[in-house]
C-alpha cells in the first residue's frame, strides 16, 4: 500500500459520521430538554458556522484565553517539546489547530518527529485545519480524525513512538467537574512512559473579567450560543423561535464555573416533531448550553494525582490568568 502521506494530503478517518452525530443529538436533546433544569451538551455548537464563530471568539478583546495561552506557549514551547521529544503530536478538540503550529514548529526544530493527529467532533474544522497544515508544513504527515472524546478516545489511531497529547483552550473545563477525573484517567491510560499530556486550563480570577469573556460587547458569543438552536432546527427539524432566546453568561464562584444559558424572553415552545417532543419554556426560564470550569493549581495537581500523572511543568502568564500544564505518567 502506498503511504497516503506521500500525496501531500491529510488522511481523514471518521470514527463518527454525520448520521451517528444526528442520532446522538436526538438522544441528547430528548434527555436534556426534558430534564430540570433544561440543558444540552456543548459538542453540538460546532457545526461549520459554530466553528467559525468560535474562531471569531478567540480574537475578541474580552476573550483573553486564546491570546494568553498563545503567549505562554510562545515562551515555553521549546522547553515543553524538548521535555518529551515527541515523534508525534496528538491533539484533542483541535479546532483550527492554530496554537498547535507552535508545537509542530518546535517538534520540527528539535527534529524529534513529523506526525500530527487532529481529533475533533467537527469534520469541517478538521478539513480546513489539516488542509492548511499540509500546505504550510510540507514536512508534516497529517491525520485528521473525526470523533467524540466522550466515546472514541481509545480508538484514536496513532503510531508506536513517543507522543505528546495536547488538549488546549481549556476545553477540559467544558466537562462537568465530576467528569474531569475520569477524562484525565482515560487520557493518561493512553500514555506510555516517556509520553506527555499538555493541558491548557483557564484559572479562577476576577468575576468581571470572566463574565466579559463569555458575554462580549460585539455579541459574537451570543450568536455562538444561539447557533445551537439553529443546529437543532437543521439536524432534527426542530421548530424554534430563536429570537425569543437571549444569551446569558454568569459566574458561579462556589462551583468555579461559568454557566452559559439561553433565556426565554417570553413564553415559547421548542417543538421537535420528529421526536414527538414539545417543550414549553416560561418567560425567564433557562436552557443551559455550556459550562466552563475555572481551575487552580491545587485542583489540577489533585486531578493529575488521581489520574496517575506527575506534574512536570506549570507555566502561566504574569497575571496568572491561564496555565499550560505538562503532565507525564507517574513512575
Ligand atoms: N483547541 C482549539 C479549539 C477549542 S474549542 C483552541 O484551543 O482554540 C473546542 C473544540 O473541541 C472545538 O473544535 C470542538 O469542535 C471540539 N469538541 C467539542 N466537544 C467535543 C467532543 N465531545 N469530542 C471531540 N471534539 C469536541
Ligand atoms: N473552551 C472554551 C471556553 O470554555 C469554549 C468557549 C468559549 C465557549 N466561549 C464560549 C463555549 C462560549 C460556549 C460559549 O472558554
Amino acid at each position: 500500500m502506498t503511504d497516503p502521506h506521500t500525496t501531500g494530503r491529510a488522511t481523514l478517518t471518521r470514527l463518527a459520521d454525520a448520521e451517528d452525530l444526528r442520532t446522538q443529538l436526538a438522544r441528547d436533546a430528548r434527555v436534556g430538554l426534558t430534564a430540570r433544569p433544561r440543558c444540552l451538551p456543548p459538542k453540538y455548537f460546532y457545526d461549520a458556522r459554530g466553528s467559525q464563530l468560535f474562531e471569531d471568539i478567540t480574537r475578541l478583546p474580552e476573550y483573553y484565553q486564546t491570546r494568553t495561552e498563545t503567549a505562554i506557549l510562545e515562551r515555553v514551547v521549546d522547553d515543553v517539546v524538548a521535555a518529551i521529544a515527541p515523534a508525534e503530536i496528538v491533539e484533542l478538540g483541535s479546532g483550527a489547530s492554530r496554537k498547535t503550529r507552535l508545537l509542530l514548529t518546535a517538534m520540527h526544530r528539535l527534529g524529534s518527529g513529523d506526525r500530527y493527529v487532529a481529533f475533533d467532533v467537527s469534520e469541517d474544522a478538521i478539513r480546513e485545519a489539516t488542509d492548511a497544515l499540509c500546505r504550510d508544513y510540507p514536512w508534516l504527515r497529517v491525520d485528521g480524525v473525526v470523533g467524540d472524546f466522550d466515546h472514541h478516545l481509545a480508538d484514536i489511531p496513532h503510531g508506536d513512538e513517543r507522543k505528546l497529547v495536547a488538549f488546549l483552550g481549556s476545553t477540559i473545563g467544558n466537562f462537568h467537574p465530576d467528569e474531569h477525573g475520569r477524562f484525565l484517567r482515560d487520557v493518561a491510560g493512553s500514555l506510555r512512559p516517556g509520553d506527555g499530556l499538555l493541558l491548557g486550563v483557564d484559572l479562577v480570577k476576577d468575576v468581571a473579567v470572566l463574565e466579559a469573556a463569555y458575554d462580549d460587547a460585539a455579541g459574537v458569543t451570543a450568536a455562538f450560543n444561539r447557533n445551537v438552536l439553529e443546529v437543532l432546527c437543521r439536524e432534527l427539524g426542530a421548530r424554534i423561535d430563536v429570537d425569543a432566546f437571549t444569551h446569558v453568561a454568569r459566574y458561579d464562584a462556589e462551583h468555579a464555573w461559568i454557566e452559559m444559558l439561553l433565556r426565554a424572553e417570553r413564553d415559547v415552545v421548542i417543538d421537535i416533531p420528529s421526536l414527538g417532543l414539545s417543550v414549553p419554556f416560561a418567560a425567564g426560564e433557562h436552557l443551559r448550553t455550556e459550562m466552563s470550569c475555572k481551575f487552580t493549581r491545587e485542583r489540577v495537581e489533585a486531578l493529575f494525582a488521581g489520574a496517575g500523572l506527575t506534574l512536570r511543568r506549570w507555566d502561566t502568564d504574569e497575571r496568572d490568568y491561564f496555565a499550560v500544564v505538562l503532565g507525564v505518567p507517574a513512575d
